[in-house]
């Protein structure tokens, strides 16, 4: 018999009581901060994240076909064992997933701990987060539904956070990765992989417009590495590839 997967008490146990609005309700096999609410549903990308249909078939089709689309040439695979580089992962660390979809890089995360290393996934879809309890419920992984521009965890509680794939798709992106730097603590380390606009015309006004029309936002290369310099991280790195950057970067022990 293998280890069981992590029960929702877990990730309960991290949560700062003063930043809850409800009750936790753990009834889905994740815990559920939000309860009803339309609220993350507002542009047509993000509708497409509450949809069954679209959690159904994310990890197995919708994912690799991002990736060949905003990367060329990356794999969703190569993507997952960089993340796990980047966050420098291993032994009883304690990983913050930050829009995680189905879990498919939290439970790649979770594989990577040992001992009471947790995996926190974090989403606001229900049809993603059930999918991610379906299918990448595995030892040192919890999932919780909770949103991500308020985070309810205490300050400098994660030793590595994450957001792949999402910044671009929430209207608040600053306000999710000024959260993300706020729960890393001294020493953790932070890797984002998200959209980056082309700096050539006119593919830059085109990929602009196309992604406005989706609800979807491009960044442009300095916005997140600067946000980044200014609240104090160090090691510092950008990588593009095609439509896509990823960043990463280490807040120095104190
Ligand atoms: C494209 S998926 C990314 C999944 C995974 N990180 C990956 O790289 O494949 C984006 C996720 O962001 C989530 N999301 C969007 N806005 C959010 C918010 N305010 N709080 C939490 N999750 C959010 C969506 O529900 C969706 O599951």
């Amino acid at each position: 018999m293998g280890e069981p997967p992590v029960s929702t008490a877990r990730v309960r146990e991290l949560l700062d009581p003063s930043r809850l609005d409800r009750e936790p309700d753990d009834s889905a096999g994740y815990l559920d901060l939000l309860g009803d609410t339309e609220e993350y549903r507002r542009t047509r990308a993000q509708r497409a994240m509450h949809s069954g249909l679209v959690a159904s078939i994310y990890q197995r089709w919708w994912r690799p076909a991002l990736t060949v689309l905003l990367s060329q040439g990356a794999t969703v695979e190569e993507e997952g064992r960089e993340a796990v580089r980047l966050l420098d992962l291993g032994g009883p660390m304690r990983v913050l997933d930050v829009a995680c979809g189905p879990g498919n890089f939290t439970r790649l995360f979770a594989s990577a701990l040992s001992g009471d290393g947790l995996a926190v996934g974090l989403d606001a879809s229900e049809p993603m987060l059930a999918r991610a309890v379906r299918d990448n419920a595995v030892p040192r992984a919890g999932y919780l539904r909770a949103d991500a521009r308020r985070l309810p965890f205490p300050t400098a509680s994660f030793d590595a956070v994450c957001c792949y794939a999402a910044l671009y798709l929430v209207p608040e992106p600053f306000t999710v990765l000024s959260e993300m730097l706020r729960v890393l603590a001294p020493g953790g380390r932070l890797a984002l992989m998200t959209s980056l606009r082309p700096d050539a015309e006119p593919l830059r006004t085109a990929a602009s417009g196309l992604a406005w029309a989706n609800g979807l936002r491009l960044f442009d290369r300095e916005e997140l590495t600067g946000v980044l310099r200014s609240a104090g991280l160090v090691d510092i790195r950008q990588r593009a590839g095609g439509f896509a950057q990823f960043v990463s970067g280490r807040r120095p022990l104190d």
